[in-house]
């Protein structure tokens, strides 16, 4: 077997064991797939390097747990996980006001000297690290919104609570990406792990820009699934 042949015995494999527990011996399952040791690791790599494998250093190498499948859906992170159970968490990393600038501001459709606060946030999932937020969103929005409300509260549910502001649409775009040794640190994952790059711009209702938003999400956590529009 060549080394895709391998990997995609090997994840077969894979499928039958508990996620957290650990991959079996190499000398193992290289006598059952009848492959030299060689192909066998260049295939671990290649299952560790989409997830489906987590190498832990010093520790050893695990079955990963299944992917979270992440709809492009106008809800919030907070939303996201609870309907899945999970507990959902925030840490605000850093939070500031300046003036949005000619590139954000077109972004959020407000002049350039406009003040914008920017906050960065670390999400979690049942204290687990799943992406990193950078937000923006126009203050006169917000008046007195700080980082440690965000780091406490969902942004939507104080949006829609303390402001009388409820998102109903919005664009985002998904490109590939790798962690970068800070986010690496943050997300505790490798340096250079694959990563979703995602840039959303919402809206109100009635058209106005509420938040734009730049988040990386854990490549090895996430698949994303989106519904296709119908045939025109
Ligand atoms: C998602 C969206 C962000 C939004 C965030 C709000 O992660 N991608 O655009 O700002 O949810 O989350 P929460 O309401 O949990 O703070």
């Amino acid at each position: 077997m060549n080394v895709a042949e391998t990997r995609e015995a090997l994840s077969e494999l894979v499928g039958g064991i508990q996620p957290g527990d650990p991959l079996p011996p190499e000398r193992d399952l290289a006598a059952r797939l009848s492959v030299s040791r060689t192909t066998l690791r260049k295939a671990i790599a290649e299952l560790v390097s989409i997830g489906r494998l987590v190498r832990r250093h010093g520790v050893g190498t695990f079955i990963a747990g299944p992917k979270l499948a992440q709809a492009l859906s106008a809800t919030s992170f907070t939303e996201d996980m609870l309907a899945r159970g999970f507990e959902p968490g925030a840490r605000t990393l850093s939070a500031r006001t300046r003036s949005a600038g000619a590139v954000l501001g077109r972004r959020l459709e407000v002049s350039p000297e406009s003040e914008v606060l920017r906050v960065y946030r670390l999400r979690l999932a049942d204290r687990d690290p799943m992406a990193i937020e950078e937000l923006h969103v126009p203050s006169a929005l917000v008046p007195g919104l700080s980082g440690d409300d965000l780091a406490s509260h969902s942004f939507y549910a104080l949006l829609e609570q303390c402001y009388g502001v409820r998102i109903a649409t919005g664009v985002q775009a998904l490109e590939p990406t790798v962690t970068t040794p800070e986010e690496s640190e943050l997300l505790r994952v490798p340096v250079h792990s694959p990563a979703f790059l995602f840039e959303r711009t919402s809206r109100t209702e009635d058209g106005q820009v509420v938040e734009f938003v730049r988040s990386v999400y854990r490549g090895d956590r996430y698949r994303i699934v989106a519904e296709i529009a119908p045939r025109g």
